[in-house]
Parts: structure tokens; sequence; C-alpha cells
């Protein structure tokens, strides 16, 4: 994936200074092993247990990288009808997909029962009225899994726990029974599932398996009131290593998964929604030293990436790791803040970073692969960087950069004499 040779930085056998001399700074990075490696990691890990990979779109939606998911035989988790159209226009299989998210609009649930998505993911009874309806005036019905809140503690970033009382995920485990026989006596509704997610980032076993143990609860409970269903939707959320984290291997993972849904003797096939896992640690964003400059505290690296590019640093004060694509160092190595362009004191990559590096070098933030350019904006009316993805000794640009004129494109200028 990323690998050193004579201390310089290569993605797969790509140099990164080829990539940055040739596309510009700032540049995310992909590795299409790095992806596939993992996605196959996932499929490998059920062995023969029925189970259906839904990749989380939100995670890194790029055409090229849903593209190359779906033509291992990915599934699709979607948010929006607009990941659902990146989904088809990918070649994406629509009966694969199933759609989360708490707030789906009437035109959204018509547009993916209309294209025939495998499952909806019901966060409330308000939506599930609102489903039944659309599903009827469609005549059809729409594929169900209630999304429990099984409130157990994902011990992760306040902001990416999903699975407790306090986020407005999921309908509360204490009315999931209510829900269902409401469901099950609704025309417009089939009841195949039951779905949860709990966090992102999640670096032990606990919380999943104790969710686990809540769900198959819930499981027995519909069997005894004649609501048979036939999957888990366990959701995302595997961590990965972007410091020193030591998360479950995939296979550890899943093989713990199967093995906790196995013990119930119940025959379900497991869904599972893994974004971060699949594309995290396959990504970088490659960004140039414009400048160095020191205070009586600080020596700064200023940087051509900012918090509009990458998110996460500024957002949720992710560690993400920051190094030299030339490599070197060691005596010479001082420490740094890496920061950006944004006029904002937080637009912060990175601080106390041990670096020897010199005006115009280029640096990697590492572990960008998943939540970066999805989360990028157009702030400071800065331009979005391009995404490349590398295969083998070739790379293609796979999302140009911005132009400058594409920024206004869509405003207009009333009122102007
Ligand atoms: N399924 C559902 C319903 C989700 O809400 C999410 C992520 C996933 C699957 C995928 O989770 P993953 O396997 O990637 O952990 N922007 C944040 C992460 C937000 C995650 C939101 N939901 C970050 O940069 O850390």
């Amino acid at each position: 994936m990323f690998n050193r040779r004579d201390q310089k930085l290569y993605a797969e056998d790509v140099p990164l200074e080829l990539i940055a001399a040739e596309v510009g700074t700032p540049c995310y990075v992909y590795s299409r092993a790095g992806i596939e490696q993992r996605w196959r990691a996932y499929d490998s890990a059920f062995a023969d247990h029925p189970h259906h990979i839904c990749y989380a779109v939100k995670a890194n939606s790029n055409l090229s990288v849903l593209r190359l998911l779906a033509q291992l035989g990915s599934g699709f988790d979607i948010v929006s009808v607009g990941e659902l159209e990146r989904v088809l226009r990918a070649g994406g299989d629509a009966h694969s997909v199933v759609f989360s998210g708490v707030a789906k609009r009437a035109d959204e649930m018509r547009r993916a029962l209309t294209v025939g998505i495998r499952c909806f993911d019901v966060e409330s009874l308000a939506e599930l009225a609102r489903l039944g309806a659309v599903a009827e005036e469609l005549g059809v019905q729409a594929p169900v899994a209630i999304r429990v809140n099984p409130d157990v503690d994902a011990a992760t970033h306040p902001y990416i726990a999903t699975g407790l009382t306090e986020a407005k995920f999921g309908i509360a485990m204490n009315q999931a029974l209510a829900a269902y026989m409401q469901a099950a006596g609704m025309p417009g509704i089939s009841i195949t599932g039951v779905a949860s997610h709990i966090g992102s980032q999640i670096l032990s076993m606990d919380p999943f398996l104790d969710a686990v143990g809540r769900l198959l609860e819930l499981v027995g409970d519909l069997a005894a009131a004649d609501i048979p269903v036939t999957h888990l939707d366990l959701g995302g959320g595997l961590g990965i290593r972007y410091r020193d984290e030591l998360p479950p291997d995939i296979n550890e993972y899943v093989s713990g998964l199967v093995e906790a849904v196995g013990q119930s003797g119940r025959r379900l096939s497991i869904t599972l929604e893994p974004g971060r896992s699949i594309v995290g640690e396959a990504g970088v964003l490659l960004t140039r030293v414009e400048y160095l400059k020191s205070n009586a505290r600080k020596n700064f690296a200023v940087v051509d990436a900012g918090m509009n590019d990458l998110l996460r640093p500024a957002l949720y004060d992710a560690w993400q790791d920051i190094v030299s694509i030339r490599g070197g160092g060691g005596a010479d190595a001082r420490c740094y803040d890496v920061v950006g362009p944004v006029c904002e004191t937080g637009d912060i990559l990175g601080t106390e970073r041990l670096l020897a590096i010199e005006q115009g070098d280029v640096l990697a933030v590492m572990g960008a692969g998943a939540y970066g350019w999805v989360m990028s904006s157009n702030y400071n009316s800065r331009p979005r960087p391009p995404e490349v993805l590398v295969d083998g000794d070739r790379y293609v640009v796979v999302r140009r950069r911005e132009t400058i004129e594409e920024l206004w494109g869509p405003e207009s200028m009333p009122w102007s004499k």
C-alpha cells in the first residue's frame, strides 16, 4: 500500500513525489490494492456464513472507489439519495443497497423503492409511517429492518458514538418490539431484519458483542411474537490504527460476530456496513510546506492543505500521522505544529510533530482515505483537492482539482445595475 524505498514514500509502486509534481498539492492519493485487500479480508473472514458487506459510502464516495468495490461484489450502505445515485452511477447493484439515516425524505424513499434497494434501516416510528405510505402509493412493499439503539457505550469520540440513548439514532430497545408489531400490520412494509450501528473508530470487541447480545434477545422476542427476521445488520464501526491504537483485525472482528450469532442457534445472515476499516488506511493527503516560521513558543509548518481539505483534526481533535515523503531527518528534526492556510486558529493538521523539513517539501497525512475528501468544503473559497487512484505502477486522477470558476458556478447576482 504505502511503503518506503530509499527513504522515499511510495503508493504501491508509484513515488508520491511524482504525483505531487504532476498533479499538484493538496491532493488525495488512494491505493487500489489497499482497498481491495481489506474488502476481501471481510469477505473471506465470513467464510460460508451468509453475509452482505455493504460498504459505507459516506467514508469515501469517489466513483472509482465505488466501482472497484462493486466489481468485487460489494453491497453499499447509503444515507442519502445522492449516495444512491453515486452507487448506481458506479455500476453498483441496487439490490445490494441498505439505506440508513434519520431523516429520509419521501422523494428519497420513492427513488430507493423504484430501483429496488435491499433494505431500509428505519430509525423512527414517524419514518416507518412515511415509508409505509410511500410504498403503498407505489404499490410495493418496502423491505425493512428497524434500527434499534442498543444503548451500549462504544468508548469512542462523542460525536461519532451513535449507540447511546443520548444519540438521535435508532429506536430505543424498549420500544423496539412495539415498533415491529406496528410494522407487521402495515401493508406497505415487509419486515426482514434487525439493524444497529453503535459508533465509529471502535477499538475493542466488547461493545460490538454487547450490542449483538441485545439484538439477539430482540430477535428472540420477535420470534415469540411471530415476527421472524432473516438478517442482522450490525452496522460498521471497526476502528483503524492512526497512532498506537490496537483495534481487532478484520478477521478477529468478523469471526467474533459470526461466533456470537452462531451461538444463538438462529439462522441469521449478517450484514455489515464497514467504511473506515476498508478505505481509511488506503489513503493519504499530500500537502506542500509553503513556509516555516517560529515564535518564542512554537515552530509552525504552514502547509497548503487546511481544515477545508481535511476536517478530522480540527473537528474531532483527531490525530493522524504526518510524514515527509522524501524521508530523511534524524538529527535535523524539529518539533512543528502543522497548520493550514484557512483563517482559523483551529486550522491545524497536527500539533507537535517531529519533522526534518524545508520549505517546499511535501508531507503526507496518513490514514486519510476515510472521511477525508468527503468532508472537504470550499471554505475560504478554496477549490477542493483532486483525488488520485494508484494501481501498481500507474496512477489515474479520478477527480480533478476544482477550478476557481466552479466555486461560483451555481451562484447568481440579482439586482445588479
Ligand atoms: N453505518 C452507519 C449507519 C453509519 O452511521 C456509519 C458511520 C457507518 C456504517 C460506517 O462506520 P465506519 O465503519 O466507517 O466506522 N466522520 C467521522 C466518522 C463518522 C461516522 C458516521 N457513521 C470521522 O471522521 O471519524
